[in-house]
């Protein structure tokens, strides 16, 4: 195992009618920004159980962040918390509205450009305002992690920063606020946490016992209750069980002291940022392409991964390993989601354009042994046409 850090002061709220819970999690004082996406918290009881529990606190709010927040909707809730003055931010949504919450916290108080946060990967970052979260999309992990990924559409640019003065100070995570999801967006978060897990699980063996049986029963929970889920979008437990999976999937603990991949998720930012595909729709393109060239260097945790997670015990190592890559690619489809870049009428074409733009930004050599140049994630995305 690899030394590691490792902090998470996020508390979390959760269960049914957990939203009451910000009434005493927020400072009476507080002014608050509310920072909302296109409406469904309206539609959903979401929004006035939210103002109910945040009573007579004072409160500015600001709705429209898009599906991968855009940089330049969100620089005007920065001006807007500036203006006013608010010291909190309270994001009510999916993960695009909680990264988008934490660019404007950090944006708020940043002196310079506030695009430096995200080509600096957050490194920039000196302080940041506070943020208290209700989540109602689980599939990122935002609720409880300091990653925030960020759209800038007339750059056709996507990026992401981390830092640690951005995880939330709390999160409400109320299962029942997600019953009114769409399939779709069900689906992408199950087929977003599972990635996660693969992007810290699937390396090579470091003898970490701990996060090792721990990614693989977030795996098997997701496995099991991600297609329940998608289905019977009322079972509270399903639903509840998907959620905190997800938190777990990408909270900082199965990461901690084991070498980590993201080349797909670095690999899938970039064909939001060009053609608009939904987050878990690339991965679900890239992952398993990704996973056969990189069958031989993966090999050790591919085995494992089919023996524990998949129950594969009969064939040579080979025959394992394609069942393993096999079952991963057949995972994205029962859930709906097509792992090939022809059905989202993505050209072969797009290959070359993915990895000029990796090799732009001097992204040249990913993965977790660094030997993903962009030639190889050229033949990743044309064995995936
Ligand atoms: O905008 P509203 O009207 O709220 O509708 C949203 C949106 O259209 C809708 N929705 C959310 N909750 C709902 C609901 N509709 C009905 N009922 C509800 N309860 O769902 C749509 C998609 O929402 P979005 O927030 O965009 O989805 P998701 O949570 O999948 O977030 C995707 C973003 O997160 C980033 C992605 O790159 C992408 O930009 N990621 C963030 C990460 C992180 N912070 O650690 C890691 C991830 O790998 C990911 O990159
Ligand atoms: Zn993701």
């Amino acid at each position: 195992m690899e030394n590691f850090t490792y902090f998470n002061p996020t508390k979390i709220y959760f269960g049914r009618g957990q939203i009451a819970s910000l009434g005493t999690a927020l400072p009476a004082e507080a002014r608050v920004l509310l920072l909302a996406g296109g409406g469904s918290i309206r539609h959903n009881g979401v929004y006035d159980q939210v103002r109910h529990a945040l009573g007579r606190r004072h409160v500015l709010e600001f709705f429209g962040v898009e599906a991968n927040p855009d940089y330049d909707t969100l620089m005007k809730a920065v001006d807007l918390v500036r203006r006013e003055q608010l010291d909190w931010i309270l994001p009510v949504g999916g993960g695009s509205v909680l990264d988008g919450a934490k660019f404007v916290a950090a944006a708020a108080r940043y002196e310079g450009d506030p695009w430096e946060i995200l080509t600096s990967f957050g490194s920039k970052l000196k302080t940041a305002l506070p943020i208290g979260a209700v989540l109602t999309l689980p599939g990122t992990g935002s609720e409880a992690n300091a990653a925030a990924v960020v759209s800038r559409r007339t750059h056709q640019e996507k990026l992401a920063f981390i830092n640690p003065l951005v995880f939330p100070q709390f999160s409400v995570l109320d299962p029942e606020t997600t019953f009114t999801l769409p399939e779709r967006q069900i689906a992408n978060g199950v087929a977003d946490a599972f990635t996660h897990v693969l992007e810290q699980y699937l390396t090579f063996p470091t003898r970490a016992a701990v996060q090792d049986r721990f990614a693989e029963a977030v795996l098997k929970v997701l496995i099991e209750e991600g297609p329940v889920t998608v289905r019977d979008a009322k079972n509270y437990d399903a639903r509840a069980n998907v959620v905190w999976a997800a938190t777990w999937a990408l909270n900082g603990a199965i990461g901690t002291g084991v070498p980590q991949d993201w080349s797909s998720h670095m690999i899938g930012h970039e064909l939001t940022a060009l053609h608009g595909l939904d987050h878990a729709r690339t991965l679900a393109v890239v992952m398993p392409s990704l996973l056969r060239e990189q069958r031989n260097q993966k090999a050790a945790k591919l085995l494992q991964y089919g023996e524990r997670v998949w129950g594969l015990r009969e064939g040579d190592d080979d025959a394992r390993i394609d069942l393993a890559i096999g079952a991963t690619r057949t995972f994205y489809e029962s859930l709906g989601l097509a792992t090939r870049l022809s059905h989202y009428q993505l050209p072969a074409t797009i290959a070359g354009t993915v990895a000029g733009k990796l090799r732009a930004r001097g992204a040249t050599r990913i993965g977790e042994r660094s030997d993903i140049t962009p030639e190889v994630v050229e033949r990743i995305l044309l064995a995936a046409a």
